[in-house]
Parts: C-alpha cells; structure tokens; sequence
C-alpha cells in the first residue's frame, strides 16, 4: 500500500527550510509543500493564543493541499500549539521539540544541557519538560536569543554584528558548563557555525531536524503513508505569506532542489 499525497511543512519564514532539507534527505520520494509565515514572522514574540491561532490558519491552508502528515517545522509552534492541533485534527503531526530533547537527553555526558530558542519556546518550558520526562536528573539551561531570528532572515549569517550578538547571548550559557546545547529554534542551524565557534568544541551542538525527519520516516511507515519511490525527485511547492522572491533566494541558497516559484498566500483568509 502507498499513499502519493504530500506533506506538510511549516514555520514562520525561512527557519523551517533546515527541516525541509533533512526531511527530503530521509524521505526523498515524499513531495512536500511548504509554507512560510513570513507576513507574521517573528512568532517567537507573540502569546501562545496568537500562536495557536496562526498554527490553525496553516493547518487549514495545508489541509486543501491534501496533505497526509504535518511538519511543524517550528519550535515555537511546536511548544505552543501542537498538543492542540493534533488534538482538533485527523491527521498526524510531527513537531520539533520531543525530537530534539530526545536526542540532546542521549548525547550529555556530563547531564548539564543548555537550550537556545525564541523568548516563546524557552517561555514555555517545553524542552525542560520533555527532558526531564526522559531523566528528571538532567539540568537543563535555557537562554532566549530573540535577535538571532532576525539576523537570519536578513542573510546575517556570517557578519561581525551576528558574532557579536552570538557572544553575548551565549557567554551567559558558558558559565553553566553544559556539554550540550539545543538549537531550540529552526533559524539557529543557519549559524550554526558562528555558535559553534562561540561555545568551543567540548559542546556538541544538536540540531532536532535530523531527529524529527527520522520521526516522521518512522510515522510514514508505522501508518502505511509512504509514497511508494520515483524515478525523478518530487516537485516540491512552496508559500508564503509574504515577500515571496526574498524567500526564493534563500530557500535556492539553503536547498540544493529544483525551486521554479513561490506562491504569496493571503493566510488571514483561512
Ligand atoms: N523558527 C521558529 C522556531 O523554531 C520561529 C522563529 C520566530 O519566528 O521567532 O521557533
């Protein structure tokens, strides 16, 4: 049995394509559509109602796509209005922040854990939960780095005022001597060089994509989703809510797929 419909990907704007990318690594005969908030972006500011609320619109707008499975390709979101989502729907979803705690839980040595993320995500306790669920021995650190989000979106991946901001926020982190740090927030792999040079090599760095698309294989193949395999990789869509050629850019320069356009959604309509 196989099922040809595509899946669902979200954040709110470029952030989600690190999901993306890892999720088309794992599962490359599964089309995938993508939908970036980039209209409302920052999420990781905003109330959990806001979120939630956002997060509805999305799944709506997904939905008459016929989507078989949703990405919430968020931390954000996925801390904020998973639990509900999945609640009020059909179908299944697969967040960020379980995964991720999950693997960041399997790599201390030392169980001291540092997370980084919007003020929403560390504001919701979520990763500390999951973390402590798995072993209530853990020390989980978390440190918000709202203008990390901002400086990805504008392409400051590499520049001096990004270093600076990055040395900032993670000196505090650095007096914790956590041997493991979370990148709690979908835009933060983008740095992930900058970080990684900023916390000094004894800090392994986790990414909760690799652990998510693995999530979602395992999903696909529990439920009897999977697209059964093509000769030539899927077309994937994209949208967004706003400023559709400045996404195009950087997806082409963060995805190394064939992307022809972007589609503008008006998402408040949903
Ligand atoms: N990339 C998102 C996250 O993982 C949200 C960033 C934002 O919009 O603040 O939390």
């Amino acid at each position: 049995m196989s099922d040809e419909r595509p899946i669902g990907v979200f954040d709110s704007g470029v952030g989600g394509l690190t999901v993306f990318r890892e999720v088309m690594r794992r599962v490359p005969d599964e089309k995938l559509i993508y939908f970036g908030d980039t209209a409302r972006l920052p999420y990781g500011t905003k109330s959990r109602e806001t979120i939630i609320g956002f997060a509805r619109q999305i799944v709506r707008f997904l939905k008459t796509k016929d989507v078989k499975a949703i990405v919430v390709a968020c931390n954000t979101a996925s801390a904020y209005a998973l639990d509900v989502i999945e609640a009020e729907e059909d179908i299944p979803f697969i967040g960020v922040v379980k995964p991720g705690a999950k693997v960041a839980a399997a790599t201390t040595k030392n169980g001291r854990i540092g997370v980084i993320a919007t003020s929403g995500t560390i504001s919701s306790g979520m990763y500390g939960n999951y973390i402590h669920s798995i072993d209530p021995d853990l020390k989980v650190f978390g440190k918000e780095c709202p203008l990390f989000v901002p400086l990805v979106e504008e392409g400051w991946l590499h520049d001096s005022v990004t270093r600076e901001v990055a040395s900032r926020y993670l000196n505090e982190l650095k007096g914790e001597f956590i041997d493991t740090l979370i990148l709690g927030c979908t835009h933060y792999p983008l740095i992930r060089r900058l970080i990684a040079e900023e916390m000094g090599e004894d800090v392994k760095l986790v990414n909760p994509a690799y652990e998510t698309s693995m999530a979602l294989r395992e999903l696909l193949a529990e439920r009897g989703l999977e697209a059964s395999p093509r000769e030539k990789p899927p077309k994937h869509e994209f949208y967004v809510s706003d400023a559709a050629e400045r996404f195009l850019t950087f997806a082409k320069a963060v995805l190394s797929c064939d992307i022809s356009s972007t589609g503008v959604v008006d998402i408040e309509r949903y």
